[in-house]
C-alpha cells in the first residue's frame, strides 16, 4: 500500500526520535536511490536506527501495516538493489557503523552493518592485520551492502570474495526474528548454511545489523606493471605464464582502448604508452620470496620478445603503482563523469573470454552500430564490465527502453559460454527480468520460496532480484 511521507512517518513515531525520521524531498531523493543512473527515486521515509533493536521494531511495523521496506547501506551499487522507487520506507543503516571489536587471536574484527569498507580496513590495519576485500569505493560502500551483494572488487582473484571473509552474522528476518547465524566460528557443521544464503541475497530475506569478519595477514611487497595487447586471448597466455612461473596473482584487470582514453582525459593522468594499443592488462604480483623487481622485468621482457604483449610498463615507486592503478580503478568514476551508461556486468569461465569477447562483439556491431561501448573489469576471474554509452541526441528515457534488447543480445551470448549475467553488481532491479538466463525456472522457484520462509508478507525490497 502506498501512503504519502507524512502518514507513512507516522508509523515509526514510537519506534525512533523524530530526527531519525527523514522526510525532506533532498533526503527522499538522496536516500532513495543507489550509483546506478537508470532509476528514478520516489522514497516514502527515510529511517535511521542506532540499534539492532530499533531495526527489529521497524521490521515489526512494516509488516504489521504492509509497508514495503528497503534496506540501504552506502548506496553505491549499480543495479538498484537499494532504490526506492514506489514510496518505500528506506531503512538506512548509516547510524550503525562502529567496528565493535578487532582480536588478533582468531584474526577476526566484529562492525555493524553501517561500518564503511575502509574504516574496517583501517581497523584491522591498525591491529596489523589486513581485511583484503577492496573496491575504489571503499570510503563510502559498507559491509552491509557488501555482504548483500557478495561484493567482489579488484583483488577476488587473491583473495575471493565477500563470502570468503564473513564468519558471522546477525540480522532481522523480514518475518521479524532475530538471527544470530554462526558467531565467530570457523568450523560449525550443524546443517543448512543460513548465514551462506543470507550473502548475496540483495537485502530480500532479512536486514543484516552485525557481521564478524575474517582478518588475515598484510600483504607484503608486490610487483605492479601495465601490458599492451593486441588481442584478449593475450591475457589467458599471460596469466598461463604466471601462474606457471610461479607469481601470486594479486590483480588481474583488463581494459580496452576507449577506457584508458577516457581514464587519462577526465583523471588528467599521464598516458603509459606513447602509442594506442587496442587493449591493456594490469597486473600486480605478491613479490613473495622471490623479491626481485628484475625477476618480474624479466618475465615481461620475455613475453615482449616472444610477442605476447605489445609493450609493457613495471612500475617502478609507488606514485607510478598508483598511477597505473587509477587507470583501471577510476574508469568507473569517469564513464559517470563523461557519460549517461547503462552498465552491464556479466561472468563467462575465464577460458571462454576471448571468444565470448570477438563473439560479443561482432554481432554487437552487426547490430547496434549506433551504441558505444566501454569494456573493463576483472579478467582474471572471467568478469568484465560491458557499460553501454547513451548517445547524445537520444532521451535518457528512450535509450534505457532501448537496453533492453541489447541487454537480450549480450546474455544470450553469455548463456551460451554458460557465464552469468550479474558477476558483482547483483540483480536488484536491473536485471530481474533477465534472471533465467543464469538460473534455471526451478532454481527461480526454490528462490521464491526461501524468501517466502524468511519474508512471508513480502515487504523486504520487494521487486528486487525475484
Ligand atoms: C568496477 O569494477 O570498477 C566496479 O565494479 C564498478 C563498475 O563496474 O562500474
Ligand atoms: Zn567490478
Amino acid at each position: 500500500m502506498t501512503q504519502n511521507t507524512s502518514a507513512l512517518a507516522a508509523h515509526f513515531k514510537d519506534v525512533l526520535p523524530a530526527q531519525r525520521i527523514l522526510t525532506s524531498a533532498q533526503d527522499l531523493e538522496y536516500y532513495g536511490k543507489d550509483s546506478s543512473k537508470q532509476f528514478v527515486p520516489h522514497a516514502g521515509v527515510i529511517l535511521l536506527p542506532e540499534s539492532e533493536d530499533e531495526v527489529r521494531s521497524i521490521v515489526a511495523a512494516c509488516r504489521k501495516n504492509k509497508l514495503a521496506l528497503v534496506p540501504s547501506g552506502g548506496r553505491t551499487g549499480y543495479s538498484g538493489g537499494a532504490t526506492a522507487q514506489n514510496g518505500e520506507v528506506v531503512l538506512s543503516l548509516s547510524r550503525m557503523s562502529k567496528v565493535l571489536e578487532v582480536r588478533t587471536s582468531d584474526q577476526t574484527l566484529r562492525c555493524q552493518a553501517g561500518a564503511t569498507t575502509e574504516a574496517v580496513r583501517q581497523a584491522a590495519a591498525a591491529a596489523g592485520l589486513c581485511y583484503p576485500v577492496d573496491f575504489a569505493s571503499r570510503g563510502s560502500s559498507q559491509i552491509g551492502g557488501n555482504i548483500a551483494t557478495n561484493a567482489g572488487g579488484i583483488r577476488v582473484i587473491r583473495y575471493g570474495n565477500t563470502r570468503d571473509w564473513v564468519l558471522g552474522l546477525r540480522a532481522v528476518s523480514g518475518s521479524g526474528e532475530v538471527l544470530n547465524l554462526n558467531g565467530a566460528l570457523y568450523k560449525n557443521q550443524t546443517g543448512y548454511d543460513l548465514r551462506g544464503l543470507l550473502i548475496g541475497s540483495e537485502g530480500t530475506l532479512a536486514i543484516v545489523t552485525e557481521a564478524t569478519l575474517k582478518l588475515t595477514t598484510p600483504p607484503g611487497e608486490s610487483f605492479l606493471a601495465l601490458a599492451a595487447l593486441d588481442d584478449p586471448q593475450r591475457t589467458l597466455e599471460i596469466l598461463a605464464a604466471l601462474r606457471l612461473g610461479g607469481w601470486v596473482v594479486n590483480v588481474f584487470e583488463y581494459f580496452e582502448r576507449d577506457a584508458l582514453e577516457l581514464v587519462t582525459d577526465v583523471q588528467q593522468i599521464r598516458k603509459p604508452f606513447r602509442d594506442v594499443h587496442a587493449s591493456y592488462a594490469l597486473v600486480e604480483v605478491d613479490a613473495g620470496h622471490k623479491h626481485q623487481m628484475l625477476a618480474f622485468q624479466e618475465f615481461w621482457a620475455e613475453l615482449l620478445g616472444r610477442g605476447i604483449v605489445s609493450d609493457v610498463v613495471c612500475a617502478e615507486n609507488l606514485t607510478q603503482a598508483q598511477e597505473l592503478m587509477a587507470l583501471r580503478e577510476r574508469i568507473s568514476e569517469s564513464i559517470n563523469r563523461r557519460h549517461v551508461p547503462h552498465k552491464n556486468d556479466i561472468s563467462v569461465p575465464v577460458p571462454a573470454i576471448p571468444e565470448f569477447l570477438r563473439e560479443f562483439r561482432a554481432r554487437y556491431k552487426q547490430r547496434f552500430a549506433g551504441y558505444a561501448t566501454i569494456t573493463f573489469g576483472h579478467i582474471g576471474d572471467g568478469n568484465l564490465h560491458v557499460n553501454v554509452l547513451k548517445p547524445q541526441q537520444q532521451s535518457a528515457e528512450d535509450f534505457f527502453a532501448c537496453c533492453s534488447e541489447l541487454d537480450e543480445c549480450l546474455f544470450g551470448i553469455v548463456q551460451k559460454y554458460s557465464g552469468s549475467i550479474s558477476a558483482e553488481h547483483g540483480v536488484g532491479l536491473l536485471k530481474r527480468n533477465y534472471l533465467g538466463y543464469s538460473r534455471s525456472a526451478i532454481e527461480i522457484e526454490m528462490m521464491r520460496s526461501i524468501k517466502r520462509t524468511f519474508d512471508p508478507d513480502g515487504i523486504l525490497n520487494p521487486g528486487k532480484l525475484i
